[in-house]
């Protein structure tokens, strides 16, 4: 070899490990007790994705790197910004005051802090290289919970103002061969259907421009499977929600170099938001967990952080209930009233909800068409106000709630008279009624006060009012405010769902043991955003048990049992048309947090026997189908025409298992479901519940061991249409 050649390779070498050894000069981490986020500042104090997913402990081998500072695009930023380098959609995209419109962010220090010793929080700091343009990534580790949240904050310290056209609230790139992306669509009653589809070169969007229930069409949420479709028990997957109840966008983009880089926040549709000097934005927050092992560990990271952590009241124990919407609609008086309550306690219901109805006195509420903002009772048709109710459930043992739809007001009422200025609207095109109903402006300080004013009345009317079904039932359209400056209309957005939970704050913090039910016109607010405020949620006005399955299958992908709210209504469903066995209806709605939407009066004596029955059983079960862990057997998206799922106490002592056939089952084929999440080395004694006719299951003593149970199966004799099967499994103690 020449002695030229040789010195240049010398030289190659001692460039490239300088240049190795100045590509990262230092790695962080974000753990939890199964997973971790990695990230490394390089060489141009850039901060660089490395690594979600399984644990490593050693972060050495980050440092001992691969990459060039050339090769950026094989490691996205952190946070990527339009500018530098970097062409995939950006997380961050602002103008700032001199017009420039590209930003590029550099490391400049990094916080730890232990609110509580499972919770670690990680501020990265960044700033742009040319101006004072501050970048703040919190990270929240949950560590039991395998859980880790993200949300962003950008403070303006330029002179002048900057526009922000797109700021998200994370940024999650990944690698893999193929991508498999789980989104939850639907529509009005048919909310949370679950579509899993391979993701293709380009952009996919999941998003909501409705500004108001939000959650009914698609859903803020996502589940990513690498290298095939999701398993429930095996596989990486991803899953993310983000936690924010108005117009959101998840943008799934795979590039050239078949890196898939999700960016995940507000839509920045028509909601630019301008920071003066000092002003500080932040984003909402985006809920990631990873799982090695599959969908249903997926879901129960999500359940066990949402009853720590995101759910009111997270593991107190939901009473049955019994709402008056599909039973009496507006059209009740307070002697029907106190008959269905005196009905219900008598079916060991623990709750009464009086839903819409019972307002409005100019504007009596006798149709949808007139009084919402008119929050006084209707003194016809409730001569003796809420309070009389409240107390004569008291009396009955049962507990009261009531429906309230706060943010809107129609036409035809007190309130839009008085106040015009309050609705949502513009001056020069038609404010659109829906449902005959306006929106009513809640970036507006004084709207808030007086929807916590609202509250207060009622509670201070009725001091024993423990539950408020929360209801809005239309979205958003021509939006304006009369509160907002001219320049900062396209706040609007982010503007009202802060002023929303402002409201809830407050609402909290002087009732912190009132249940809340994010209603929203039935699965329009099933996000985290408005769930930290919530109890549980009205998953569909759907009460038809068939649509249930898919809705609540859909929907226990991310959200505990507890916060499903799920009513036995009369057959045929008022909005399906379909006939379904009592049976099938209870052992559905029982699968999540039981109630009843019906008039008692309705029911034939068997029924009303049945009913008492199942509703006794689910009270010894609710610990374990409430707070215990979730297993999915069949998926009724998997079009076998069954559907099964179980709940397993956290001791593995109890087990709650369901089973729904979707179609017809040939009558010698025997339904053997295998069960998990029990314990393989003990017996369990094994109790069919909820019988109506023919049982499912034999007669008799059967004491099983898990490992029979999980590995082969109980056969079941389901061959009807519409057959369903409950058991209950218990521990022996041997
Ligand atoms: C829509 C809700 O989802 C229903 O449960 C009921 O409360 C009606 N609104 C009342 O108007």
């Amino acid at each position: 070899m020449k002695k030229n050649v040789i010195v240049s390779y010398v030289f190659l070498l001692l460039f490239s490990c300088t240049a190795f050894a100045q590509s990262v000069k230092r790695n962080v981490s974000v753990v939890t007790e199964n997973t971790c986020l990695v990230f490394s500042v390089d060489s141009n104090d850039e901060l660089i994705f490395r690594h979600y997913g399984k644990k490593i402990t050693d972060l050495a081998d980050f440092s001992k790197n691969l990459f060039t500072p050339t090769a950026h695009q094989n490691f996205p930023s952190v946070y990527p910004t339009y500018g530098g380098r970097s062409y995939i959609l950006p997380a961050l995209k602002l103008t700032h005051d001199d017009g420039v419109i590209c930003s590029e962010l550099r490391f400049v220090d990094i916080k730890t802090n232990n609110p509580e010793p499972n919770v670690t929080e990680t501020v990265i700091k960044l700033k742009d290289k040319a101006y004072d343009l501050l970048v703040d990534v919190h990270y929240t580790a949950y560590y039991k919970e395998d859980v880790i949240s993200q949300y962003v904050t950008v403070r303006n310290m330029e002179k002048g103002s900057v526009n922000v056209e797109q700021v998200a609230s994370s940024y999650l790139p990944l690698r893999a061969e193929s991508y498999y992306l789980s989104h939850f669509y639907g529509s009005w009653s048919k909310e949370m259907r679950m579509k899993e589809e391979e993701l293709t070169n380009g952009v996919k969007s999941i998003e909501s421009l409705k500004g108001v229930r939000t959650t009914q069409c698609e859903s803020p949420i996502f589940i990513i499977s690498l290298n095939g479709k999701s398993k429930e028990s095996e596989g990486e997957v991803y899953g993310g929600a983000l936690a924010w109840s108005g117009n959101y966008k998840l943008s799934f983009q795979i590039g050239e170099d078949k890196l898939l880089s999700i960016v995940s926040g507000m839509n920045p549709i028509a909601a630019a938001l301008k920071l003066d000097n000092g002003e500080e934005i932040k984003t909402p927050e985006m809920i990631l967990t990873y799982s090695s092992e599959g969908k249903n560990r997926m879901s129960q990271n999500f359940h066990h952080w949402s009853r720590r952590y995101a759910l009111a009241h997270g593991y107190d124990s939901r009473p049955v209930i019994l709402n008056s919407w599909e039973g009496v609609g507006v059209k009740f008086n307070e002697d029907k009233i106190c008959e269905m309550i005196d009905d219900a306690a008598s079916l060991g219901v623990e709750l009464f909800v009086l839903d819409d109805g019972w307002f409005g006195n100019k504007y009596p509420r006798d149709a949808t068409d007139a009084g919402l903002g008119d929050w006084q009772v209707n003194r016809k048709k409730l001569p003796h106000g809420i309070d009389y109710l409240v107390e004569h459930a008291k009396k009955k043992g049962m507990k009261f709630g009531l429906w309230i739809e706060p943010e809107m007001v129609n036409p035809n009422s007190e309130l839009a008279e008085k106040h015009p200025d309050w609705v949502v609207k513009t001056d020069r095109y038609t404010a659109y009624t829906e449902r005959s109903q306006w929106l009513l402006d809640l970036t507006n300080p004084e709207v808030q006060d007086f929807i916590v004013r609202t509250i207060d009345n009622i509670i201070t009317e009725a001091p024993e009012l423990v539950y408020i079904k929360w209801d809005a039932n239309r979205y958003a359209n021509n939006v304006g405010s009369s509160y907002l400056p001219a320049d900062r209309q396209s706040r609007f957005w982010y503007d009202y769902v802060k002023g929303l939970y402002s409201v809830y704050e407050r609402i909290r913090e002087k009732y912190p043991d009132i249940m809340l039910q994010a209603c929203s016109s039935g699965g329009g607010r099933m996000d985290f955003g408005s769930l930290k405020y919530h109890d549980e949620f009205w998953a569909s006005d759907n009460t038809n048990a068939v649509d249930r399955i898919f809705i609540q299958y859909g929907a226990s992908m991310f959200f505990p049992a507890s916060a499903i709210a799920s009513h036995v209504s009369v057959a045929p469903n008022q909005q399906t048309g379909m006939s379904l066995p009592l049976k099938y209806r209870f052992d559905v709605a029982m699968s999540c947090r039981l109630g009843m939407e019906l008039q008692p009066k309705e029911m034939t004596e068997k029924e009303l026997e049945f009913a008492k029955s199942a509703i006794e059983t689910y009270k010894r079960l609710r610990p374990v189908i409430q707070n215990g862990d979730l297993y999915r057997l069949i998926s009724p998206y998997d079009g076998v025409d069954r559907a099964s799922l179980m709940y397993v106490s956290e001791n593995k002592s109890q087990g709650v298992f369901f089973v729904y056939n979707l179609g017809y089952h040939e009558r010698n084929e025997r339904c053997m479901v295998r069960m998990q999440g029990l314990d393989p080395d003990a017996e369990y004694k094994v109790y069919e519940l909820n019988i109506m006719g023919r049982p499912a299951l034999k007669k008799g003593d059967i004491r099983l061991s898990g490992r029979y149970l999980m590995e082969v199966g109980i056969p079941l004799l389901m061959n009807k249409t519409h057959d369903s099967c409950v058991l209950e499994l218990i521990k022996i103690n041997k």
